[in-house]
Formats: C-alpha cells, structure tokens, sequence
C-alpha cells in the first residue's frame, strides 16, 4: 500500500492514523523496535526541513534506519524512474518521494513493492495533512464537522485539506483571490462541492465567519520562490494576495485556531507575530510531523498502534 494522495485512502485508514499519532505524542517510546532491521530512503528532489527530519527521526526512534538521497547526488536523473526505483527496493522498505511533478510519484508507485509516500509534489502533501488532522483532533476534539478555512493560493497543501475533509466531514472553505488555478484538482473540487464539503469564495471575511480553523500556506511553492525565471509571477501575486494575509487586525476578535504548515513567509501570506498568537498551533502541527509520520510508517509496515 501506497500514500500518494489521501485520495486513495479510506476514512478509517485515515483515523487510524490520527489516533495513533496521538498515542505515539502522548508516549514516544511506543512501539521502539517495531521497525528494527528496516530502511526508510528519503528520496528528495525539493528542500526540506520537518519532512526530512520527521522522516529521518521516526524511523530511528521505531528501532529502523533512514537513508536521505538528494536526487541530484543519484543517477535517478539519468535512468528510467521505474528501473531506479526497482533497485532502491532491493535495498529500503519504504520510501518517502519529494518529488517536483505529482505523475512522477504516480510512477515510483507503480513501480515499487515497497510503500512510497508522497512528501509534497505539486499537486498534493499528504503526510502534511494527516498531522494537521491530528493537531485538529487534539485541539478541537473532533473532525467531522469542523470548519476550516483556507486563506491564500490554491495549492498542493490546499488540495490534499479538501481531499482530506472529503473523507472525515470536515467542511474547507477556500478564500482566494484566484479560485481553483491550475494548480487545484479540479476533479476533487467539483465532488467536494457535490458533498457540501468545499467551496471557494474571493470575500476573506465572510469566508472567516463561524469558522474553527484558519489556515495558510505560501503564495509561491518553495522551488520557485527565489527562481529569476518567476520573479514576475512572483510580484503579481504579491500585489494579488496581500489582502489575504493573516494578520492581527484581520483576526482581532475571532475565536478561531490558527494553522500554518511552515515554512512561513513572514510579511507575506502571514504577519510575524500572528506565528506566536494564543490561538496559534502552529508549533503543534509541526511537532505532529514526527508522531504522525511515525504512525503512518507503522499502519503502512502492517503494524497496528
Ligand atoms: N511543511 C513541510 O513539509 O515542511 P518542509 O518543506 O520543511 O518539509
Ligand atoms: N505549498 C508549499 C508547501 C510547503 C510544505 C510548497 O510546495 O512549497
């Protein structure tokens, strides 16, 4: 079995997780040799910090190994991604693919024997949205219908939350200025609105309003924030999005969780302070990238927590 999207996976599988998590948060020493003898190769093509490190520290503290690849430093590039990934089965158990394109990781999926999970393409980032749910459930004590609000560009981060309020009730609202660009599954969005479940608005406060949870990502996927090539696009979304920032006058008075799955741009989809707010989990969410990660590996391993 695979997490290529959340798409993919059941509503229990997805609890199952969540609920583990936050065993796994309450107790870190369960479950310590569960994975003695196993490898985990970090496969990355993108940067990195909590996805690496959750990576590398969750296997080692279930009793396995990790082997971190910066693509660059393979000979992925020149070979067919099938044949290469066939041979890092001989060698790992599983594999997290960072990979830029979403059909790539499709690929390293259907080419392997072991669990690939998909730690952020351009489409989707489960392993992010599975701690989110995680922070979520521990905060607010439950998912099914929680209100989620979305604010910024419809991204990989914002997909896999409509795809995961899909299978958990959660309702996601997205408040945009630019509702369902390329970059949005356009497939998902349309079964989310059928399900009552999604939608997209370009009015930010009346997408604020009653909601529990406000969550914001980048204007600009990480591997083009300081490309030359995207300067331009950069600036016009900088013009376009600035009335979407999170900050303090927008949310003066609003009982509401605030979530970030880091790395934040500070001054850009969200003011400085607002990371360190009472009503921030953002540290939290980054904390639940370890647990989280820990007990997908254990639900993929066949490993019950
Ligand atoms: N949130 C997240 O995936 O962070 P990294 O890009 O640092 O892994
Ligand atoms: N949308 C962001 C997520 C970072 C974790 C990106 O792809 O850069």
């Amino acid at each position: 079995m695979h997490l290529v999207t959340l798409k993919d996976w059941s509503a229990a599988q997805i609890l199952e997780v969540v609920a583990a998590g936050s065993a796994l948060r309450k107790n870190p020493g369960l479950h310590a040799r569960a994975l003695a003898g196993r490898t985990l190769a970090l496969l990355f093509q993108k940067t990195s910090t909590r996805t690496r490190c959750a990576g590398e520290i969750s296997v080692a503290q279930l009793g396995g190994r990790a082997l971190y690849l910066d693509w660059r430093s393979t000979n992925f590039g020149l070979a067919d991604l099938g044949d290469e990934i066939r041979v890092l089965n001989e060698y790992v158990d599983f594999i997290v693919a960072r990979f830029l394109k979403h059909d790539d990781v499709r690929c390293a999926a259907h080419a392997s024997r072991v669990p690939v999970m998909n730690g952020c393409c351009d489409r989707y980032h489960p392993l992010q949205i599975l701690a989110d749910l995680q922070t979520i459930h521990e905060a607010l004590g439950r998912l099914e219908g929680v209100r989620l609000t979305y604010v910024g560009a419809h991204n990989n981060v914002c997909n896999s939350l409509i795809a995961a309020g899909l299978k958990v009730g959660m309702q996601v609202r997205v408040a945009t200025p630019e509702p369902e660009p390329p970059a949005a599954d356009a497939e998902l969005c349309e079964a989310g609105r059928r399900a009552g479940l999604y939608s997209a608005t370009t009015d930010l406060r009346a997408a604020l309003e009653g909601c529990d949870v406000v969550y914001t990502d980048t204007w600009i996927d990480m591997e083009y924030f300081d490309d030359p090539a995207f300067a331009a696009e950069k600036e016009r979304r900088l013009q376009l999005y600035l009335p979407y920032q999170l900050n303090a006058r927008l949310l003066e008075g609003r009982d509401l969780r605030l979530m970030h799955c880091l790395p934040a741009h500070r001054g850009y989809e969200i003011d400085g302070e607002m990371l360190d707010d009472p009503r921030s989990i953002i540290m939290a969410q980054a904390q639940n990238r370890l647990h989280s990660q820990k007990a997908v590996l254990l639900h993929l391993a066949g490993t019950r927590s």
